[in-house]
């Protein structure tokens, strides 16, 4: 029996692949994706992480083919992560200026200039504590830390990094680096804050690929409650201030709210960063075949891009850009 009342047919656009692809409201580029990689010393070394299928650690050497990779899958960006040999209670090679991360940035460089070299400043994983900056009686001293990452931010930036990104959360962070920066005469190199950065379960595998676990506690006293919405508000807003380029929102796939929060009340691009727990559950899941790893993977960018993200940090990023090559996109 036909109903009387009056329905609306929403089935009308969705008749043909032509017709949904007319209306689509959000899109996925290449030129979205961020693509994370870590790289260590040695010669010839590419070290599976168990934890995230797909992701290596890389030496210098190998870092090389693996950038002529995502080159030419038409990745624009790189976001560049370092794991030192020696790591000690201040984070030296952090700041130090042939460290890993700072002669990966301008190997990388070097070879692609037009690469978007993306710095990671935090000092995790290069103090032997595992935490993001200097510990006092158990406690990171905030405004201690200050000092030594801005030292690390100036010097990626004399490395070649086109962006910093300070993942550390110390408060003041962004004054900090902006004015250290100025004060190298790096006022063009843009600071893209992780101004909304959750203290989150989802990081577990990531600090088995940078090795930066911390020995004792967690990062409760620095990182964001999951369970505040508010206070994403307040870290956007002094991040703002302070003179923040870019505001990533950290994760991204159990924090879409807040992706939407941040784009209707700030003007910056806003960066989801698809953490490493994210991206090793879907692959758990593809291994043993109980998802299909390019729908849901293509899924999960997208529903990013449509809460509002313009660029996403992805370890998906290749394959993703392959699927997308494939589409003719
Ligand atoms: C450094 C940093 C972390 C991540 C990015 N930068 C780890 C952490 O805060 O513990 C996590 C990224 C990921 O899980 O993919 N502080």
């Amino acid at each position: 029996m036909y109903p009387t009342i009056p329905f609306d047919r929403h089935r009308r656009l969705r008749r043909t692949p032509a017709l949904r692809s007319m209306v689509r409201e959000t899109h996925l580029h290449v030129e979205d994706f961020i693509y994370p990689v870590f790289v260590v010393e040695g010669e010839g070394v590419k070290n599976p992480i168990a934890s995230m299928p797909g992701i290596f650690q890389f030496s210098l050497d190998e870092l090389k083919k693996e950038i002529d990779e995502v080159v030419s899958l038409g990745i624009k960006s790189v976001i560049f992560f370092g794991i030192p040999d020696v790591k000690d209670a201040v984070g030296s090679q952090a700041y130090c200026s042939t460290g890993i991360v700072q002669r990966a940035i301008s190997q990388s460089k070097e070879q692609y200039p037009d690469l978007v070299a993306v710095a990671d400043t935090c000092l995790c994983e290069y103090t032997d504590h595992g935490h993001c900056g200097v510990l006092e009686d158990g406690y990171v001293n905030n405004d201690e830390s200050l000092v030594l990452l801005a030292k690390t931010a100036v010097s990626q930036a004399k490395a070649g990094a086109d962006i910093i990104a300070p993942s550390n959360m110390m408060d003041g962070f962004v004054a900090t680096i902006r004015q250290a920066l100025d004060e190298a005469g790096f006022e063009n190199i843009p600071v893209m804050s992780y101004a909304v950065k959750y203290a989150s379960a989802f990081y577990g595998p990531f600090r088995e690929a940078a090795q930066s676990a911390p020995g004792q506690g967690d990062r409760k006293a620095y990182q964001m409650d999951p369970a505040n919405r508010l206070e994403a508000f307040r870290e956007a807003e002094s991040d703002t201030m302070e003179g923040a380029d870019f505001l990533i929102i950290k994760p991204a796939l159990s924090y879409l709210d807040i992706i939407r929060d941040i784009r209707n009340n700030y003007h910056q691009p806003i960066v989801a960063y698809n953490v490493s727990g994210e991206y090793a559950m879907v692959k758990a899941a593809a291994i043993n075949g109980w998802v299909d790893e390019k729908k849901i993977v293509m899924e999960k960018l997208i529903s990013m891009k449509r809460a509002g993200a313009d660029m996403i940090m992805t370890y998906h990023a290749k394959d993703a850009a392959k699927w997308l090559l494939e589409e003719g996109k």
